[in-house]
């Protein structure tokens, strides 16, 4: 009963915020008859405090996308991320923190450039929130970023932007924001900066402090979230969600880059507070780069729990910071691949986000599914499918299409279906446009992947990380 109540009271608080949002921009768009036949915006975020007990800024969604590309390309491009690694992820750094970090990364306030966000982020248990935007990430396990870490209920909450390259391409899929473009392969421009800050749900720094000491001297958010990660597997996690402080670990980069062999780079920092630098942003100290799988390397190996970092320098499309004052321990991942403190140490940067598609038909790494693990046990041919270089814009699997290794783009898509098929019926745009035959096939599509998703929805299978054993190889 008491479950009950509480969940009326949030579909108020759901529905009345995006009815706020609407109701705004409504008044202040409709002057002109071109503007009627904009597309309704995008909700800002699925789950916020009632005003009664918040009156700061609130996030706002990004969603100005332009409608042509656009000609500058950020300078670090020049840069060679192999020889030079350090100093190009320094300038990506800098793109991507110019005129953001002085207004907490309200991006559609920056006065250098142009930053987006990703729609449709805001619907699902793991959905935005609207202190910041912050999206429910992946649980952290026992000793993951520290040998101290003692806690395993806490997890990662993020946001993601997009530079204005990426935003057309985001822009150009979600055009009509009731048909999303979904049966073509997806491919981001040469210049395209995708970017992404993750907090672990710590309540305090005295905590914080003492299960990860490179948390000192911390970045604070506020974020309406469910801290405790083991409640993300409860029936309705939603209940959970309370306003509760959050502060910065990690922040990842990919770019999109035709001089780099398989077409993105992508590049890792992690908080370190000792550095006590003047403006706390640059304790993100640089974790390492990556270009290439190393599909020929299938030695299994791991560092799940680090007492130290473990490079690997026998791989070659992987680059990590060997100053160990500056990095704390950290795990990295399989075999000593890129990934970040919050990562999951069996897995790399380039293994998760090949897999980006739609439909969905890939799991993110077969540890995530028993029967897929068992099929591809680590190390096997069949798992190094999962190590392979795929090329930019090239879909995981034949039968889908590519999502051109974004996992956000990916989800808005699969947020947008599922929403559509929770609802349940024809929508509208469907309903106008196609003859009854159609529209027959579609009910019955419908009811089949109604049945398949409670199987494997997304937000399971992100769940199942906690679920499948997982057998790290010490070192
Ligand atoms: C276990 C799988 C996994 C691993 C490993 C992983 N990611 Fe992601 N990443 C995701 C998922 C899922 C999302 C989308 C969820 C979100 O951002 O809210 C995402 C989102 C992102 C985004 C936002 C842009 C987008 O649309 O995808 C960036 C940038 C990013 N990751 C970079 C990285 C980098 C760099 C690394 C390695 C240091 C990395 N990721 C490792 C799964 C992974």
């Amino acid at each position: 009963m008491k479950k009950a109540i509480l969940l009326f009271f949030l579909g108020i608080i759901v529905f009345g915020c995006s009815q706020l949002t609407e109701q705004k921009v409504n008044n202040e768009e409709s002057s002109t008859p071109k503007d009627a036949q904009r597309p309704k915006p995008f909700p800002d975020f699925g789950y916020m405090v009632d005003t009664s007990l918040y009156q700061g800024p609130v996030f706002h969604l990004s969603q100005d996308y332009p409608d042509t590309l656009p000609g500058d390309l950020p300078s670090f491009l020049s840069i060679d991320f192999k020889k030079d690694w350090r100093t190009y992820l320094e300038k990506v750094q800098d793109y991507c923190f110019e005129g953001n970090t002085e207004i907490d990364f309200r991006v559609e306030h920056n006065s250098a450039r142009k930053w987006y966000h990703m729609p449709w982020q805001h619907w699902g248990s793991s959905g935005r929130e609207g202190f910041h935007g912050l999206t429910q990430e992946a649980p952290v396990k026992k000793f993951q970023l520290a040998a101290t870490q003692t806690d395993s209920t806490t997890g990662a909450v993020a946001i993601g932007f997009y530079n204005d390259i990426a935003g057309y391409t985001i822009g150009q899929m979600w055009k009509d924001h009731y048909r999303p473009v979904h049966d073509t392969d997806i491919s981001f421009r040469h210049g395209a900066v995708l970017f992404k800050l993750l907090f672990v749900t710590f309540s305090d720094s005295v905590k914080a402090t003492q299960q990860v000491p490179s948390l000192t001297n911390g970045i604070w958010w506020d974020g309406f979230v469910v801290s405790d990660f083991t409640k993300m597997s409860q029936p309705n996690p939603a209940i959970y969600r309370h306003t509760s402080k959050v502060v910065l670990i990690q922040m990842d980069i990919m770019v999109r880059d035709t001089t780099a062999p398989h077409g993105w780079v992508f590049g890792n920092f992690q908080y370190n507070g000792n550095m006590n630098r003047p403006d706390k942003w640059k304790n993100l100290v640089p974790v390492g780069v990556m270009w290439d799988e190393d599909p020929q390397d299938s030695t299994n190996r791991s560092n799940a729990a680090p007492k130290r970092t473990i490079i690997n320098t026998a791989l070659k499309g992987t680059i990590i910071n060997p100053d160990s004052t500056e990095l704390p321990p950290t795990h990295l991942g399989w075999n000593g691949r890129l990934n970040g403190p919050v990562d999951n140490p069996m897995s790399s940067c380039y293994s998760c986000h090949a897999t980006a598609e739609y439909p969905q038909l890939a799991i993110m790494t077969p540890l995530f599914n028993k029967d897929t693990l068992r099929n591809n046990p680590v190390g096997s041919p069949g798992w190094m499918r999962w190590f392979q270089n795929l090329a930019c814009g090239k879909p995981f699997d034949k039968d889908a299409r590519s999502m051109d290794f974004s996992y956000q783009l990916a989800l808005s898509i699969q947020n947008f279906d599922q929403w559509k098929l929770v609802q349940g019926g024809i929508f509208d745009t469907i309903y106008r446009q196609k003859p009854p035959a159609f529209i027959k096939r579609e009910l019955a599509h419908a009811a089949a992947k109604k049945v398949e998703s409670k199987a494997a929805t997304f937000s399971e299978q992100v769940a199942a990380r906690r679920v499948v054993p997982i057998q790290f190889i010490e070192q």
